[in-house]
């Protein structure tokens, strides 16, 4: 071999290695990108128009608003000086570098369940690969006393389960993934599991029928993810949740609401395999309420709109501003405009997403950047509480569908309590 070969082949092979781990390192940065989605720190860390993870986004709790922190690599004002071992005590055990305690809005008590191997990509991603950006954090609005964060460090150890997700024997590895992802990253307990007396979500795993038993968070009430089969997931195949999850839409219903966060910036960024196993676990989770008697489409309520003499206050409001979409069979145009016969959200008890979309409509659902054509109109200004009250009642008893009736004084309260202003969507690159 001439000394011009050797030197070649050298060069080659010294390029190949150096390849080798940039590929390495780039696959490890890679795959805490795709953790951050499973994770939704985007959706709650940014505010719109805003820099990805520089924080700002104003957040509700039972004492007063909180707003999300700059995540970015900023050293000044960011986590630039945070060591693996900071951002792992901030994501699994809500303890920020400086020691004082996070409030629970930031969903550490599910984190908690992360591999060592997990919080590692992580870091590495927000590190490396997300561009820092200097922009202050703004303090909370709590007043004192409440503002004192020590008591959370209790709060933490009755409340707290810091556990590792552990594999559960006898259940598939699919289940089990699922479970991780769904527990841990996936943080669905945070909006659908109800909350106890200090904002505790009620369980954190399968072994209580309260977990993801549905309830309402920021006026938004979060259904059922049980085998219940009204109000719940029982007549969903798992196709038909993985294409939610996917989509935002399937033949039952449409997102809308809170969960527009989890479609815009999160779970139709996972895997199939991912969202499969996902809706294994969920598939798997028995009825809080079993024996219930299952919705059946009755067609009495298209025969009485298209004779043309409503009979109610509330079929005459549909007839006027819902049928063009919604269709007076019910069914819609699946699955762009969604069914409201049979549609879980109407079957549920509590009525909180149904008066709230229709007081003010729903935000743009933007699957991996293509947004999508449909979306429900704002009626704030051309109903009043009691007109809203009538068609709210109306759509939850027809076509077979059979929940409580509501009330103008509800729709009143949501009227106040909601500002659609104040309720932008977050869609960001995220580097
Ligand atoms: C549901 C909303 C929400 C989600 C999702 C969320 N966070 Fe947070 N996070 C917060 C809030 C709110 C705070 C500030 C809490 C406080 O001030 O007590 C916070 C604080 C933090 C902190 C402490 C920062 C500091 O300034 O000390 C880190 C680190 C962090 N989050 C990382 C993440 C990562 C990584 C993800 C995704 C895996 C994530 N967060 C997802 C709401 C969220
Ligand atoms: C920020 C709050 C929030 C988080 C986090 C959240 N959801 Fe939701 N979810 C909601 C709300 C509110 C609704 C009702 C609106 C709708 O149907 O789109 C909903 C609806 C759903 C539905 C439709 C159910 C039906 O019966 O129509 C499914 C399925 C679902 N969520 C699954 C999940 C899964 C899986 C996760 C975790 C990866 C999750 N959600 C995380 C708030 C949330
Ligand atoms: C211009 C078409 C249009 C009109 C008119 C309309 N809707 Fe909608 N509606 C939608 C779309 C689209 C969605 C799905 C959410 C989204 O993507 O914005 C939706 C969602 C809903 C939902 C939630 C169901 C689900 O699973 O997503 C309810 C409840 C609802 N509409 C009720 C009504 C009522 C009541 C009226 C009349 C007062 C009405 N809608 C008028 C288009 C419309």
């Amino acid at each position: 071999m001439t000394r011009q070969g050797g030197f070649c082949l050298f060069f080659v092979t010294l390029t190949i290695i150096f390849g080798a781990m940039v590929g390495a390192a780039r696959a490890a940065t890679d795959r805490g990108e795709y953790l951050a989605r499973a994770g939704d720190c985007v959706a709650c860390h940014s505010v719109a128009g805003g820099k990805a993870f520089a924080g700002g986004l104003k957040m509700g709790t039972p004492l007063g608003n909180i707003y999300s922190t700059n995540i970015t690599p900023d050293k000044e004002t960011g986590i630039g000086s945070y060591t693996l071992a900071d951002f792992d005590n901030a994501i699994r055990r809500g303890v920020a570098r400086d020691g004082h305690q996070l409030y629970p809005a930031m969903p550490y008590p599910s984190y908690a369940k992360l591999t060592d191997e997990d919080v590692s990509a992580l870091y590495d991603f927000f590190m490396k690969e997300v561009p820092p950006v200097h922009q202050e954090n703004r303090p909370s609005e709590i007043p004192w006393p409440l503002n004192m964060r020590w008591p959370l460090a209790l709060w933490n150890v009755v409340f707290m389960d810091h556990a590792v997700y552990e594999p559960k024997s006898g259940e598939s590895a699919d289940w089990n993934r699922g479970a991780y992802l769904v527990q841990g990253l996936g943080h669905c307990g945070a909006c659908h599991t109800p909350r106890g007396l200090a904002w505790n979500e009620k369980a954190y795993d399968e072994s209580s029928d309260a977990y993801l038993g549905g309830t309402m968070l920021d006026f938004w009430s979060a259904p059922n993810l049980r085998g219940d089969v009204n109000a719940g997931l029982g007549r969903w195949s798992k196709a038909d949740l993985v294409r939610f999850l996917k989509t935002g839409h399937n033949h039952d219903g449409a997102v809308f609401g809170s969960m527009i966060d989890v479609i815009n910036n999160s779970s139709p960024y996972l895997s199939d395999a991912d969202l499969d196993a996902m809706a294994t676990y969920l598939k798997s989770l028995p009825a809080t309420s079993p024996n219930q008697p299952v919705w059946a489409y009755d067609d009495a309520t298209t025969k009485m709109l298209r004779d043309g003499h409503p009979m109610d206050r509330g079929a005459a409001i549909y007839l006027g501003q819902c049928v063009s979409c919604h269709v007076d069979t019910g069914m819609g145009f699946a699955p762009f405009l969604p069914p409201l016969a049979g549609n879980p959200t109407l079957l549920d008890n509590d009525p909180s997403s149904l008066i709230n979309i229709v007081l003010n409509g729903s935000n743009q659902i933007v699957v991996k950047g293509t947004p999508d054509a449909y979306r429900m109109p704002e009626f704030r200004i051309n109903l009043s509480d009691q007109e809203i009250a009538d068609v709210v009642t109306f759509i939850r008893q027809a076509w077979g569908n059979h929940a409580s009736a509501v009330t103008a004084d509800q729709v009143a309260q949501f009227r106040k309590a909601t500002d659609p202003s104040s309720d932008q969507v977050v869609i960001l690159k995220m580097r």
